[in-house]
């Protein structure tokens, strides 16, 4: 008993030792990190650093801030490899909440230094990585992908895919602790997207790293989901015909009008998706106007093609589904960006992740012309997408057993309109965790949330603050049976709250009360 309030007592001293006398790189300890070198570790106060964060950014929600900080960079290598990894800690000097926070990043990018901001703000101890790449192309891998003519740098790409998420959290926890004379009391991932995939790796192949996860729109099944996201420009390319933008936004105007009342309610949101049997060929020959420039069109043959070919994903060499499309509802310019001319021609452009992906990773060619591509080729690719790269950018292992025994916790959201990854490929993976532990609810829980798009966007229910409610169940046992009071803006601006119900139950109005309101929901097992 003595020696535990002795320990008390130490830690609560320790707790509050640091200052800004200690942010230096003699009295923060040099980390170790099992199969790296440290190579520097330097540590300044940075006062009053400023970001104004305008759009849903790692979860964070938009805001201004300004803070001063303890900013501790720590390179290292993998020797042999000759790669040069940069992390950044960043650590409040005051009001340092125990906690450290892994931050994740977007597309190709493996972490980024201002969503350590908001981190720090909240009084986070947070770290991220630039995984060797130094490159902030979010979109496009060329300036790494390849070590030479035809030669994939295998080394780096494993530093994107795995190693230095793992790495810069060995370090971060070490660095806190070093500054602080204590260790975190809890870990935690914040992550969407590629952040989002980086926190189901820890889950999977690093589970001691984090007591809790919040890996939202995952980019797991990668070498399925990124041939997908190729699929519409190859499809335009195949079909010859490339819908001008407008033509798509009015498709998209018609879906919604047509399905938006299948979940109970018309709130401009398709809700239930999966009951939208909406048959864009009903469209051809009927007029449009083209919100661009306002002239009056027709919906032709192709585009009917085009947009139902887009919706129902690529195809297996026998004809078979090989992934989902995106979903009716969602918005067709990220996946099948178009060009129009003044002379009225009109072209598609590539989503320029998966296009980079094919160029650098399958054909090992950033200048390969990807725009040739066959509908009989297509299937052969995403075949060799998944033998040479499953193993490094795989993400899908469904068996979360070691996480759960360790007491971890994980929460994923994603947006029902996701614009760029197949919302339905997440619930294909939660539902292969079901399968092998029908108790998954007990520790991970995914929440869809209608009309949102990529990590946010869009006019439907954005949840306000996942972090936390992934503490209340980690620290408290509490465990989200929604996650709560989600807003959006309605097209004519009113505000509107609804929840988010935990998957496969879905959120569904009433019949009665203010559609506006969250209470007027209830979760249920279906529309
Ligand atoms: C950390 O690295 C960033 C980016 O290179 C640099 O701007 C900053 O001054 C560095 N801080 C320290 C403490 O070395
Ligand atoms: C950030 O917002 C503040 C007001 O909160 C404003 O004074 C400042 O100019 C903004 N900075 C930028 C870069 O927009
Ligand atoms: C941030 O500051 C800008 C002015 O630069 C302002 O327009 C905006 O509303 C502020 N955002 C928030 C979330 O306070
Ligand atoms: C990305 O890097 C380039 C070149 O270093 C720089 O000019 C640009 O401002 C950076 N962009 C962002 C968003 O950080
Ligand atoms: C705004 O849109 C919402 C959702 O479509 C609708 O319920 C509400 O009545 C609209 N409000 C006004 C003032 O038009
Ligand atoms: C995709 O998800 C929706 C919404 O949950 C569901 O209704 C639909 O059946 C799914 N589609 C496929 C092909 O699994
Ligand atoms: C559209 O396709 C249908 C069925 O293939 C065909 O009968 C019709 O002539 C086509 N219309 C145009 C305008 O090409
Ligand atoms: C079609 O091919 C897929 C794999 O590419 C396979 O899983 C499926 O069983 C095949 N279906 C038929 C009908 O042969
Ligand atoms: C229209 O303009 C584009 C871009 O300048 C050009 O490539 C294309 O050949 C033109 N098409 C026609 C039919 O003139
Ligand atoms: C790629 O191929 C297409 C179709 O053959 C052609 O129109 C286009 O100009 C090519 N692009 C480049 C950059 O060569
Ligand atoms: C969808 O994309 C169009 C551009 O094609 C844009 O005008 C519109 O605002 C987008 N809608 C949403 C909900 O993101
Ligand atoms: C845990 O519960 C206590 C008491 O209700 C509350 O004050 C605290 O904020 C909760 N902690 C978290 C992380 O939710």
């Amino acid at each position: 008993m003595k020696n535990l309030w002795l320990l008390i007592c130490i830690s609560h001293w320790a707790h509050t030792a640091a200052t800004v006398d200690s942010c230096t790189s003699v009295a923060i300890a040099n980390p170790v990190v099992p199969g790296a070198l440290v190579t520097s570790l330097t540590a300044s106060m940075v006062n009053d650093y400023s970001i104004n964060i305008t759009g849903e950014n790692n979860n964070w929600p938009a805001q201004n801030i300004t803070v001063s900080f303890c900013q501790v960079n720590v390179s290292l290598t993998h020797p042999g490899t000759g790669d040069l990894v940069l992390n950044q800690v960043w650590l409040p000097v005051t009001g340092w909440n125990g906690i450290f926070l892994g931050i994740g990043g977007g597309g190709y990018v493996a972490g980024s230094w201002s969503s350590l901001a908001p981190a720090v703000q909240r009084g986070y101890a947070a770290v991220s990585t630039d995984a060797g790449h130094r490159s902030n192309d979010s979109g496009d891998a060329t300036s790494w992908a390849l070590a030479s003519d035809g030669n994939v740098n295998q080394y780096l790409l494993l530093d994107f895919a795995s190693r230095s998420v793992h790495d810069m959290t060995v370090l971060g926890k070490a660095v806190t602790t070093s500054f602080y004379g204590s260790a975190p009391k809890f870990s935690y991932w914040q992550g969407c997207s590629t952040g989002g995939r980086q926190g189901m790796m820890e889950a999977q192949r690093y589970p001691d790293d984090y007591d809790g996860i919040v890996a939202a729109a995952p980019a797991v099944q990668w070498n399925d989901f990124t041939p997908a996201q190729q699929w519409p420009f190859t499809v335009m390319n195949n079909e010859g015909y490339a819908p001008p933008q407008c033509e798509f936004d009015a498709v998209n105007a018609a879906t919604i009008a047509a399905c938006d009342g299948l979940d109970g309610l018309e709130d401009g949101i398709i809700a239930a998706p999966g009951l939208c049997n909406f048959d864009p060929t009903s469209l051809i020959g009927k007029t449009y106007i083209c919100d661009s420039d306002g002239s009056q069109r027709h919906f032709s043959n192709k585009t009917a093609t085009v947009v139902k070919k887009i919706w129902q994903g690529p195809l297996t060499a026998n004809g078979s589904s090989a992934w989902y499309g995106i979903l009716p509802g969602t918005n067709f310019s990220s996946l099948a960006p178009t060009e129009t001319f003044s002379n009225g021609t009109t072209i598609p452009q590539p989503f320029e992740i998966s296009d980079s992906w094919y160029r650098n990773f399958l054909f090992k060619d950033p200048n390969y012309n990807t725009s040739n591509i066959s509908y009989a080729q297509f299937p052969a690719l995403t075949h060799q997408s998944h033998q040479e790269y499953d193993s490094v950018m795989g993400t899908a292992d469904p068996d979360l057993s070691a996480f759960k025994a360790r007491g971890g916790k994980m929460l994923t959201w994603q947006g029902l309109a996701d614009n760029l990854i197949m919302p339905n490929g997440t619930m294909h993976y939660y539902d292969q965790v079901a399968a092998l532990d029908p108790t998954v609810g007990d520790f991970y829980r995914a929440f869809f949330a209608p009309g949102v798009g990529h990590c946010g966007g869009g006019f439907g229910y954005i949840p306000i603050d996942i972090l936390t409610a992934l503490r209340g169940w980690v620290e408290n046992g509490t465990a989200p049976g929604v996650l709560e009071a989600a807003t959006a803006f309605a097209i004519n601006g009113t505000i509107r709250t609804q929840n988010l119900c935990p998957y496969p139950s879905v959120s569904k109005y009433t019949g009665s009360g203010d559609p506006a309101q969250a209470a007027s929901f209830a979760c249920e097992s279906n529309f």
